[in-house]
């Protein structure tokens, strides 16, 4: 190989290190700490828990699934900002009425987007995804990855909602 192309090839893998490190990580402790006070924040702003307000329940469009969403605003480590709570009811026999009358039964997942600090995700607008389970606690996917931060997938999918703000569910 001459000396330019070898430099090139150089130059190449350096530039893809960089881009590997310099990638948005998700899952990491600071998440999951980061998680347990979104959660208790969840919890005092009557978004999660025992004394949650309801709203009318629907069915999910693409997954057999009943929903609630919920909007709101929260504040967690000294930062105000928007949060989106969508709880996910399964089971046999779930449905819009089983949800409306025992809003307790048969939660699944609470898929949870919380808008951060600027500086958290610039490129994204700055929102923490998670999943947690029915308690709290974060879930992982099927390949064990904890859902957790600046997920890829929720990124992915969030970033092609129409309004360009990430949402889908309300327009603003
Ligand atoms: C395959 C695409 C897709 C992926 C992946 C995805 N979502 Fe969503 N999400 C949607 C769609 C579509 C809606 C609106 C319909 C509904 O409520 O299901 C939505 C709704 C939501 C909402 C209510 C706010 C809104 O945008 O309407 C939250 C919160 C949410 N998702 C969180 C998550 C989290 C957390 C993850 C990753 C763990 C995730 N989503 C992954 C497509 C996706």
């Amino acid at each position: 190989m001459k000396r330019a192309s070898m430099m090139l090839v150089m130059i190449g893998a350096v530039i893809f290190g960089f881009a590997v490190l310099s990638a948005p990580k998700f899952g990491t402790m600071e998440d999951v700490k980061f998680s347990g006070k979104l959660w208790k924040a969840l919890i005092n702003a009557n978004l999660v828990g025992k004394n949650a307000i309801g709203a009318v329940p629907y069915a999910a469009a693409i997954h057999k699934k009943i929903l609630i969403t919920l909007d709101s605003e929260v504040e967690v480590e000294n930062h105000r900002g928007k949060v989106i709570v969508k709880k996910m009811f399964q089971g046999k026999n779930v449905s819009v009425e089983s949800v409306a009358n025992n809003p307790g039964e048969n939660l699944a997942f609470v898929a949870v987007m919380f808008q951060r600090e600027k500086g958290f995700d610039t490129k994204n607008q700055d929102w923490f995804y998670i999943r947690y389970d029915a308690k709290g606690r974060p879930t992982r996917n099927k390949k064990g990855m904890l859902m957790v931060g600046r997920f890829p997938k929720c990124i992915s999918c969030h970033q092609a909602a129409p309004g360009g703000n990430y949402i889908y569910s309300f327009t603003r």
